[in-house]
């Protein structure tokens, strides 16, 4: 049985969609959700289906970012998982802390990437008249948002969708994409899945 940790920043829909998911004849189970913000929604979430939870804030290191990943770490070590799931975690990680998890930590990212890494995705999308947009699994690597593709969903744009109304129609698929890839993966199967 593989153990998974997911680290979250705010509501962790898609961790609850990934906690969800992890029943019966699935290869692996949730065994920390780790937030860098204390007020994260999805910690209570967490909890509430009894995973163990812990945050670390990281405010008070300012731009060290080596000390906030030192104290980070702790948790995450003691956890011992084999995959470590990204799932709105908003901090970039530096190529040290990146290194450790090599080959085992996944990341969603609401685009269809290569297209737009970074922030604010569906505004871009949508200033770019794009005709579609949608949202990518990938293994993390020391370059932002790059890194083996492993899944994609697809949505269309719809005329006057505001980036509002594209996050939550792309925000769908992303509960379906990351279950559907964590199952693979955890498998030790690395085709991609592709959706719809
Ligand atoms: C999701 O849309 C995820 O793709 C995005 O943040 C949202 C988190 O929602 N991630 C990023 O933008 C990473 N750069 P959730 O907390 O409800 O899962």
């Amino acid at each position: 049985m593989k153990r998974v940790a997911i680290l979250i920043s705010g509501g962790g829909s898609n961790m609850v969609a990934l906690a969800e998911s992890m029943v019966g004849d699935h290869p692996a189970r949730p065994v920390l959700v780790l937030s860098n913000d204390p007020q994260a929604g999805g910690l209570k979430k967490a909890a509430a289906m009894g995973i163990p939870t812990a945050a670390v804030d990281h405010r008070p290191f300012g731009k060290d970012r080596a000390a906030f990943e030192a104290e980070l770490l702790k948790p995450l070590l003691a956890a011992e998982p084999d995959i470590v799931c990204l799932a709105g975690f908003m901090r970039v990680l530096t190529p040290d802390f990146v290194a450790r998890f090599e080959g085992r930590m996944l990341n969603i990212h609401p685009s269809l990437l290569p297209k737009y890494p970074g922030l604010h995705t569906h505004r871009r999308a949508i200033d770019a008249g794009d005709a579609e947009a949608g949202c990518t699994v990938h293994e993390v690597t020391s370059v932002l948002d790059s890194g083996p593709i492993l899944g994609q969903a697809r949505v269309p744009v719809r005329p006057g969708d505001t980036a509002e109304m594209l996050a939550a129609r792309v925000l769908e698929q992303e509960h379906k994409l990351y279950p559907a890839v964590l199952r693979r993966y955890a498998a030790g199967d690395r085709t991609p899945v592709y959706l719809p």
